[in-house]
C-alpha cells in the first residue's frame, strides 16, 4: 500500500466528513438519482419495448451495480481522497494505477458537459409550466415550444449557466452546510412529489395499457432492436443510473468514517435509486397511453409528450409544475454531487481551498458545457453519430457506454488483484463497521465472470451498433 496506517488515520482526522448516516445515504442516492432515472430510463425503456428491458436492467443492477458501488465506496473510504488521487494513494509503489485519476476526472466533466444543458431544460420547463404556458396548448404548439427552446442558443446557454451557478453555490457553502443539507431536503421532497404524481398517473382513465407496456414482459423490443442492443442499452443504463466507474460515488466513501460496512449502504442506495426509476415509469407510461402519445419518442419524450398530457388534464398546470419540480430536483441533486467531485479534484490535486476550487469549476464547467448547449442550434450541423444526431448523443454515448463500464472494470481489477489494491485490503475495508458483509464467497464470479461479462456486452454492443 502507498501510505502507512498512520497516514491514513491522519487523513481521516483532517478530511471533511458528512454529518450523519442519513446524509450519506441521501447524498449518494442524490448522486445516483437523476436524469438517468427520470429522463433517460423512461425514454430508453420506451425505445426498447418496455418490460423485458426493465428486467434485463434490474439483473444488471444486482450483478454489476451493487458490487461495483461497494468497491467505489471502499476505495474512497480507504484512501480518504476523491477519485483524482485515490488509486495513487492505495496502489503499490511503482505501478501506474494512479493514471486512472485523469480518466475519472474526464468522466465526471464529460457527464456534466451534457447534464447541465438538460437540467437547464428542466428548469425552463418548470418555469413555463408554472406560468401556465401550456394550458390549453395544442400538440403543434407544444412541439414548437420545445423546438423554440432547444433551437435558441442564448436560452440554452443561459439556463445551463443558471444550473451551474446553483450547483456551485451550494458546493461553496461547504460539505455539511451546503451539499449534505440541500441533498437531504431535495431527496425527501422528491420522494413525496413522485408518489403523488404516480398515484395521479395510474388512476387516469386508460392508464392500463401503459401499465401493461411497462410491466408485462414481451419479446417485441428484442425483435425490433436486436438482443444485444437491448442488453447493451440496459447495461449502459445500469452504470449511468448508479454513476459508476468514474469515481462519482467513491468520493462519498471518502467522507465516511468506519462505523458502517459498505455493502449494506450500497444495497440501500441501489434500492432507492431503483424505486425512483420504476416509479418514474409509473408516472410517465400510464400518462402516455392515457393521452395517446408515443412512448418511444426518444430524448424529447418528456418535453414533447408530457406537456400534452398536462394541457388536457384537469389541474394540469399544478400537476405539470409538480412534475417538473420532481425532474429538476432529481437533476440538480446529481449536479451538486458531481460538482462536489469536480471541486474535490481541485482540492486533492492542486491543494486549493474549497472556494478557489469552486471558482475554477464555475469557469471550466460552463465552458465545457457549451458544445452540448449549442449542439441543438448554432452547431446543429455537427451530427457526430449519423444524420440527425447531436453532440449530446455523442457525449452520452462516450460516458454511458464507454467510460462507465470501462471505469467499472478498472475498479473491479484494482480491488481484486494483488497487483492493484488487492482482495484482502478491499474486503477489510468494505466490511469495516456494522452492517451487511460483502458476499466474499462469490469471489470466483467477481474474478472470472464479471470482468468478462462487462467486456462481452461492451464489445458485442459496439459490433451491433456499428453493424446497424
Ligand atoms: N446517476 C446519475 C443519473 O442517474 C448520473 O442521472
Amino acid at each position: 500500500m502507498g501510505g502507512t496506517q498512520m497516514d491514513a488515520n491522519d487523513d481521516i482526522r483532517k478530511r471533511e466528513h458528512l454529518g450523519s448516516r442519513l446524509g450519506f445515504i441521501l447524498l449518494s442516492a442524490g448522486c445516483a438519482i437523476g436524469l438517468g432515472n427520470v429522463w433517460r430510463f423512461p425514454y430508453i425503456t420506451g425505445q426498447n419495448g418496455g418490460a423485458t428491458f426493465v428486467l434485463v436492467y434490474l439483473v444488471f443492477l444486482v450483478m454489476f451495480g451493487v458490487p461495483i458501488m461497494s468497491m467505489e465506496f471502499a476505495v474512497g473510504r480507504a484512501s480518504q481522497r476523491s477519485a483524482a488521487r485515490s488509486f495513487q494513494v492505495l496502489a503499490p509503489a511503482g505501478t501506474r494505477w494512479g493514471a486512472f485519476g485523469w480518466f475519472a476526472m474526464a468522466g465526471n466533466c464529460l457527464l456534466m458537459m451534457f447534464y447541465t444543458t438538460i437540467s437547464g431544460w428542466m428548469l425552463a420547463y418548470l418555469v413555463k409550466t408554472a406560468r401556465g404556458d401550456f394550458v390549453g396548448a395544442t400538440p403543434g404548439e407544444i412541439d414548437a415550444a420545445f423546438g423554440a427552446l432547444t433551437g435558441d442558443g442564448v436560452q440554452c446557454v443561459c439556463w445551463m449557466l443558471v444550473v451551474c451557478a446553483i450547483g456551485f453555490s451550494i458546493c461553496r457553502c461547504g460539505l455539511q452546510q451546503g451539499v449534505e443539507r440541500v441533498a437531504k431536503v431535495l431527496m425527501v421532497a422528491l420522494l413525496l412529489v413522485m408518489v403523488a404524481l404516480a398515484v395521479r398517473s395510474v388512476t387516469l382513465p386508460g392508464a392500463g395499457a401503459g401499465l401493461r407496456f411497462y410491466l408485462m414482459p414481451s419479446l417485441d423490443g428484442i425483435r425490433e432492436r436486436g438482443l444485444w442492443s437491448v442488453v447493451y442499452d440496459a447495461m449502459g443504463q445500469a452504470f449511468f443510473t448508479l454513476s459508476l466507474g468514474i469515481g462519482s460515488m467513491a468520493i462519498f466513501g471518502s467522507y465516511l468514517k468506519k462505523d458502517r460496512s459498505l455493502f449494506g449502504e450500497s444495497v440501500s442506495i441501489t434500492v432507492l435509486d431503483t424505486f425512483v426509476a420504476i416509479v418514474s415509469g409509473l408516472i410517465i407510461f400510464p400518462a402516455c397511453f392515457a393521452y395517446d402519445t408515443a412512448p418511444g419518442a426518444g430524448p424529447g419524450l418528456i418535453f414533447l409528450t408530457l406537456p400534452n398530457i398536462f394541457a388536457g388534464m384537469p389541474g394540469g398546470r399544478l400537476w405539470g409544475t409538480l412534475f417538473f419540480v420532481f425532474m429538476f430536483f432529481a437533476a440538480i441533486s446529481t449536479v451538486i454531487a458531481v460538482f462536489e467531485n469536480i471541486v474535490a479534484f481541485g482540492m486533492d490535486l492542486a491543494g486549493w481551498g474549497r472556494k478557489a476550487s469552486v471558482a475554477a469549476g464555475m469557469v471550466a464547467v460552463p465552458l465545457l458545457s457549451l458544445p452540448c448547449a449549442l449542439g441543438f442550434n448554432l452547431w446543429s450541423g455537427v451530427q457526430p453519430m449519423g444524420a440527425g444526431s447531436t453532440i449530446l448523443d455523442l457525449e452520452d454515448f462516450v460516458v454511458s457506454n464507454n467510460l462507465l463500464p470501462l471505469g467499472s472494470l478498472v475498479y473491479l481489477l484494482f480491488c481484486l488483484h494483488g497487483k492493484g489494491w488487492g482482495w484482502g485490503n478491499f474486503l477489510a475495508e468494505v466490511d469495516a463497521g456494522r452492517g451487511l458483509r460483502f458476499p466474499a464467497r462469490l469471489l470466483p464470479y467477481y474474478k472470472y465472470v464479471l470482468p468478462l461479462l462487462i467486456l462481452a456486452v461492451f464489445v458485442f454492443g459496439y459490433v451491433e451498433r456499428l453493424a446497424g
